[in-house]
């Protein structure tokens, strides 16, 4: 039998049944309630299905503003290691350990091959960096009573250019409190550093809240000093007994040691007791001493630590991973010229 050719109105009415039909079945098999909006638009007659709607325009998205991802290898001079940074403070938690954490995954953000010693019996780095750090067969201490070399505890970690040698509590048999300078193994981290330097492009020492011979020993192998300050763990005695103690180890064993400069750790916002705080240091070493980042208080650092991961690798676009990447860049960029001396 011969079709006549539909007409488009008739087109259009097919169309419309069979979508009323395909609803009604769904509300029948599903006994979901259509909304009286879809029921309405079917009623009114509207464009033919084959002809396609008018794209809706899609919403503008707004660019987010990241910080810039950091430069590669910002410094290079051929030789290794760049530096070699001591992390030093005997007050306890001015963020010693956070800073060599969050420095260490900065640099290796940069794709710079970082070393850390952590020279902390409480081995808090080595647990972020380290699973189950405590319960590896040696540590740093096997190196202060020499019963291993230094390339048998070096641990890779899970990110890359990021090397451990770890610590635990069996720091403290062969640590001391006193007469460490005439130690002989004063020397041990000096000692290590030079084995290994050359594989990497910067080393860095996480020490104890304590005058310790892990500490000096630490100053010994450096080539600069990093002092993270907490305004309200400021004591001038502590920071007095620090100074005689960076003087004692370029006097002995490490002459060419230069103080790379303070910041401010841990800082609450808008407090004024910081802003005094800040001018007090630079009255007493000068004001290329202290570092322009200053490190607030704030809860995504505190986050990362409890998680065990470093900032930039817990929240890379966080407010705090850009300040993290900012002190970093400022202690890269930190050139010879504008370090303290050693006293002559
Ligand atoms: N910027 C920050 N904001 C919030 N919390 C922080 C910040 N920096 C460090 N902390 C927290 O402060 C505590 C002490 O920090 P950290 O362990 O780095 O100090 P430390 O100087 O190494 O301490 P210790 O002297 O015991 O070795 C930790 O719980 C850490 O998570
Ligand atoms: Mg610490």
């Amino acid at each position: 039998m011969p079709t006549t050719p539909l007409t488009k109105e008739r087109e259009d009415q097919l169309n419309r049944r069979s979508l009323i039909s395909r609803i009604l079945r769904r509300v029948f098999f599903t006994r979901r309630k259509i909304p009286t909006a879809s029921v309405k638009e079917l009623l009114v007659p509207s464009p033919a299905p084959h002809i396609a709607a008018e794209p809706k325009p899609k919403p503008q998205r707004q660019r987010r503003k990241h910080p810039a991802t950091p430069p590669r290898r910002p410094i290079e001079n051929g030789s290794r290691p760049l530096m070699r940074i001591a992390i030093v403070n005997h007050k306890g938690g001015v963020g010693k350990t956070s800073t060599a954490i969050n420095l260490s995954a900065a640099l290796a953000e940069m794709d710079y091959k970082v070393l850390v010693f952590d020279c902390d019996s409480q081995g808090d780095l080595s647990a972020v960096y380290v699973p189950r750090s405590d319960q590896l067969s040696q540590s740093i201490a096997n190196l202060f009573d020499g019963t291993a070399f230094v390339d048998d505890l070096i641990r890779e970690t899970e990110y890359p250019n990021i090397s451990v040698v770890t610590a635990d509590e069996r720091l403290n048999v062969v640590d001391k409190t006193h007469g460490f300078v005439a130690d002989a193994n004063v020397t041990c981290l000096a000692d290590a550093v030079a084995a290994v330097q050359d594989r990497f492009d910067f080393i860095l020492f996480d020490c104890p809240p304590r005058p310790h011979l892990s500490a000096f020993a630490a100053l010994c192998a450096a080539s600069h000093v990093v002092i993270p300050c907490e305004p309200s763990q400021f004591s001038v005695r502590s920071m007095v007994r620090l100074m005689e103690e960076i003087e004692l180890a370029r006097r002995t064993f490490n002459p060419k040691l230069q103080l790379l400069g303070f910041f401010l750790s841990k800082i609450a916002n808008r407090s004024p007791s910081q802003a005094a705080y800040r001018k007090m240091l630079i009255d007493a070493f000068g004001e290329k001493m202290v570092m322009k980042t200053a490190i607030p208080v704030m809860a995504t650092m505190e986050a990362a630590i409890n998680i065990r991961k470093p900032v930039v690798y817990y929240r890379p676009r966080a407010t705090a991973s850009s300040i993290v990447r900012q002190l970093t860049s400022e202690i890269v960029h930190a050139h010879h010229g504008n370090q303290h001396q050693p006293a002559a």
